[in-house]
């Protein structure tokens, strides 16, 4: 067994940069997120490494800095339930049960959401101003190739559980985001449709990336590496999303 395995384990299934985390998928594994600060927006704010890093490169794509703050990043258990609190006393509980996620079924806990605000004198911290013209739709027409998905679509909202949020954007990695926004599909409903039949998209330097979906058999098994170039995450929802990269870089 070499270290290049895949791991097809009970915890691996609930880690990973595609997990699902929403009402009916909580949190289930403590993550450690690889964090560092992000930069340009409010202070003390962080966000998993690599999702920061795109982040960074899709504001500069589209000469953002300065106008597109990122206001709220990575939350630990804590302030998810500071912010649900808050809330609740301030806004009550339906429109808490619509813009927050009840502590533990945040997404911001994993280090790979965003919520971003286009700059002005007032942000509203629940609910930032993020407009789809301007420097933010320019914003959100990059997003995807940067590996970014809009979260919460008021059409997706029976599927996601949470009213639409312009602001909140999710790092799933390029292909995946390009893969959802070309499905128009929600990560609720990319396990089932990766079940359906692997997937394969060719990314703009013309590499070929296969999709597929692995369910978790139940007990921790090993398999051979799928090639020199891989990933796997899991789903937080009973299996794992394999991302196979072919020839060379
Ligand atoms: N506003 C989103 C749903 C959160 O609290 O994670
Ligand atoms: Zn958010």
């Amino acid at each position: 067994m070499t270290p290049a395995d895949l791991h097809l384990t009970a915890a691996a299934c609930r880690k990973g940069s595609l997990i699902l985390v929403n009402r009916d998928h909580p949190l289930r594994e403590e993550l450690i997120p690889d964090l560092v600060p992000l930069t340009g927006g409010w202070p003390d704010q962080h966000l998993d490494r690599t999702a920061a890093r795109m982040l960074a490169a899709a504001i500069r794509a589209v000469h953002g800095e300065g106008q597109i703050l990122p206001v709220s990043g990575w939350r630990s258990q804590e302030e998810q339930q500071a912010i649900w609190d808050g809330s609740l006393t301030d806004h009550g509980p339906d429109f808490t049960a619509r813009y927050v996620a009840r502590p533990g079924c945040s997404e911001h806990q994993t280090g790979l959401a965003v919520d971003l605000a286009l700059s002005a004198d007032k942000i509203d911290f629940i609910r930032p101003e993020f407009p789809y013209d301007g420097v933010c739709g320019a914003f959100r027409r990059v997003a995807a190739r940067y590996g970014f998905v809009e979260r919460y679509t008021e059409e997706k909202q029976d599927k996601t559980g949470i009213a639409a949020e312009p602001w909140h954007f999710r790092y799933v990695g390029v292909p995946h985001a390009a893969i959802l926004t070309d499905a128009g599909i929600c990560l609720e409903e990319y396990p089932a449709f990766l079940r359906e039949a692997p997937r394969v998209v060719r990314l703009e330097n013309g590499r070929r990336v296969q999709v597929r979906y692995l369910p978790f058999c139940g007990t921790d098994t090993t398999r051979p590496a799928p090639g020199p170039c891989w990933q796997l995450s899991g789903t937080n929802e009973g299996g794992f999303i394999l991302t196979v990269w072919e020839g060379q870089p």
